[in-house]
């Protein structure tokens, strides 16, 4: 059966779709006929992705959250999984970094981290688990990072919390398989977005990877379901010197 007969109708929740990687993975699978839930805190900036998605003849509807803040986390999987009566993907992208040397970094920079880039999706995945059971194709992709498998100099916090991440997709692997639900992470290296120019604004954006490939790539992991699966995949710069 076609790629786009397949999806058409099933439903995603994809975080952090006010810019970036997750707007281009949003736009993505809105293309393919998937019924998107997006969400942020813009409002307004998610919903110009919404517009952005209507225009090209897909369904999107916007919840903002702040998933820094745990009982919003909770309450969003809730009104996700109501919106459109089910879930069938969970992308975690949201996410937020740090450059700052681990002296001048606080309790405070530390617990942010982690709220936004490891409890914020195992609370999601946890409270979308019971809907994803139901569903024929469930699937969730965690954005992890290159700091997730390596560590990065003046990142501590985000390497730490990214790690926690990798660690946790592991797991959750393991335990969703007897569901059917299939669980992967994505690694990238520098991406073009506002999060690298902050965290690395020696880097030339000219050769930074584009948003859209990581959304292609999780295209590419919904639609790959044969006997093999491929658990974490990481992206590195084509120009990256060193290796990563
Ligand atoms: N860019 C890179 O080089 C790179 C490399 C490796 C991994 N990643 C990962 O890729 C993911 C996306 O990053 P990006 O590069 O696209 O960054 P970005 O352009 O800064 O986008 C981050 C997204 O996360 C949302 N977000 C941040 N804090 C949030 C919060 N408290 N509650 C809800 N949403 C929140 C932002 O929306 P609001 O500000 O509206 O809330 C935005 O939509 C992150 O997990 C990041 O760690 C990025």
């Amino acid at each position: 059966m076609p790629a786009d007969i397949v999806w058409k109708n099933h439903i995603a929740l994809v975080t952090g779709a006010s810019r970036g990687i997750g707007q281009a993975i949003a736009v993505r699978l809105a293309r393919e006929g998937i019924q998107m839930i997006i969400t942020a805190r813009d409002a307004e900036a998610l919903q110009q992705t919404v517009t952005r998605i209507e225009k090209d003849g897909g369904t999107a509807v916007a919840i903002p959250c702040d998933l820094a803040v745990p009982a919003q986390a909770q309450s969003l999987a809730q009104a996700a999984v109501a919106c459109f009566g089910g879930l069938d993907i969970l992308v975690n992208n949201a996410g937020t970094g740090l450059n700052k040397p681990v002296e001048e970094s606080s309790e405070e920079d530390w617990d942010r981290l982690f709220a936004i880039n490891a409890k914020a999706p195992f609370l999601l995945c946890r409270e979308c688990l019971p809907a994803l059971k139901l569903s024929k194709r469930p699937t969730i992709i965690n954005i992890g990072s290159v700091v997730g498998i390596k560590g990065y100099y003046r990142q501590a916090l985000y390497t730490a919390s990214k790690h926690a991440l990798m660690g946790f997709t592991k797991v959750l692997a393991e335990e969703a398989q007897a569901f059917g639900i299939r669980v992967h992470a994505i690694n990238p290296g520098g991406v073009n977005t506002s999060l690298i120019t902050q965290m690395r604004p020696d880097l030339d954006p000219a050769q930074l990877i584009q948003p859209e490939e990581i959304a292609e790539i999780v295209w590419f992991l919904l639609t790959h379901r044969g006997n093999g699966i491929l658990d974490d995949i990481h992206v590195r710069r084509a120009s990256g010197s060193p290796w990563y």
